[in-house]
C-alpha cells in the first residue's frame, strides 16, 4: 500500500467510496461530500462522474462493471481505511414474469445485489480499519406489490437481507450499516419507471440533492448512534432531469 503524500491535502480527509456516482443520487452525494472527504468513484463510467480533475481534491476513479466478471475484483492499491461506503448503484427492471428472460433477471440481480455484495466484501478490511459506515439505497418498493417489477423488488429484498446480515456480523468490528428505503427520486432511473408506468400523470418525487443531504446527515451521526433503517418518501413534485 502506498504512503499518503503529505502535500496532498486529501490525505488528511476521511475517505468515502461512492458506488453509482454517475447516477442521480450518487452524483448529488459526491457534490456534497467532496468538500469533507477524499472520494473514490466506483462504476463502469466513473470517469464521467462528478468531481473529476478539479485540483488536489479531485476524486479518484475505480472502474468496475457489476454486470462483468467480478472474479478478479481487487481494491485500488492506494485505498486506505474507508470511513463511508455509499451503495447507490442500481438497475431498474419492469415487465411481467412471463415476459422476463433469465438474462434480464441475472443482470438486475448482478447490479442490485451480487455486485454490491462483492464490493462490500472486498472493502470490509478497509471499513473495519476506519470503523466505517455503510449507507445503502434500497426501495419502498419492497413493501408494495411486485407485480410488473418482480425482478427489481426481488433484488431490493435480497439486498435488504444482506444488509441486515452485514450489520449483525460486522458491528463487533465497528462497522455500522444503514438501509435507506427510498420512495421515488427524480433521477434517470425514475424516468425509466414513469416511462414504464405510462400513466401520463405527474407523480411526486424527492430531489436527489435532498436525498443526498440526508445521506450526509446519516454519515455524520455520532459513532455511538446506529440508525439501522430509514424510510423516506416524496413530499412534493420535483422536475425530472432532462432525458
Ligand atoms: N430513482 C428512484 O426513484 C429510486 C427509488 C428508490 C431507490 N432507488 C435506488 O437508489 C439508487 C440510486 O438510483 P438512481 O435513482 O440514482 O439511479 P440512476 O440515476 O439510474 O443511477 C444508477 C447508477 O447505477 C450505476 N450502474 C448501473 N448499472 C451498473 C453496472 N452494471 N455496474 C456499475 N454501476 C452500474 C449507474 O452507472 P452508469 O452511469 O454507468 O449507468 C449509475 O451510476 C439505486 O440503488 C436505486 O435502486 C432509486
Amino acid at each position: 500500500m502506498s504512503v499518503p503524500d503529505p502535500r496532498d491535502d486529501r490525505a488528511s480527509l476521511p475517505t468515502a467510496v461512492v458506488v453509482g456516482a454517475t447516477g442521480g443520487v450518487g452524483r448529488s452525494v459526491v457534490e456534497l461530500l467532496r468538500v469533507t472527504h477524499r472520494i473514490w468513484l466506483v462504476g463502469r463510467r466513473s470517469s464521467a462522474g462528478p468531481n473529476r480533475g478539479r485540483g488536489p481534491r479531485a476524486a479518484q476513479y475505480w472502474s468496475l462493471d457489476f454486470e462483468g466478471d467480478l472474479a478478479e475484483l481487487a481494491p485500488p492499491s492506494d485505498l486506505g481505511p474507508v470511513d463511508l461506503l455509499v451503495l447507490a448503484a442500481g438497475k431498474w427492471s419492469s415487465g411481467t414474469i412471463a415476459e422476463g428472460t433469465p438474462k434480464e433477471w441475472a443482470d438486475v440481480l448482478a447490479v442490485n445485489v451480487i455486485g454490491q455484495i462483492a464490493l462490500t466484501q472486498l472493502l470490509l478490511p478497509h471499513l473495519r480499519r476506519a470503523h466505517g459506515r455503510v449507507i445503502a439505497l434500497s426501495s419502498t418498493a419492497v413493501d408494495g406489490s411486485p407485480r410488473g417489477r418482480a425482478a427489481y423488488v426481488a433484488s431490493k429484498a435480497a439486498l435488504d437481507a444482506f444488509l441486515v446480515g452485514l450489520h449483525e456480523e460486522e458491528r463487533r468490528h465497528g462497522i455500522q450499516v444503514t438501509t435507506l428505503h427510498a420512495g421515488r427520486i427524480a433521477t434517470p432511473m425514475h424516468r425509466e419507471v414513469t416511462d414504464a408506468e405510462a400513466t401520463g400523470q405527474k407523480v411526486e418525487a424527492m430531489a436527489p440533492d435532498d436525498l443526498a443531504r440526508v445521506i450526509v446527515m446519516l454519515a455524520e451521526l455520532p459513532s455511538s448512534v446506529h440508525l439501522s433503517e430509514l424510510t423516506l418518501r416524496a413530499a412534493s413534485f420535483v422536475e425530472e432531469p432532462p432525458a
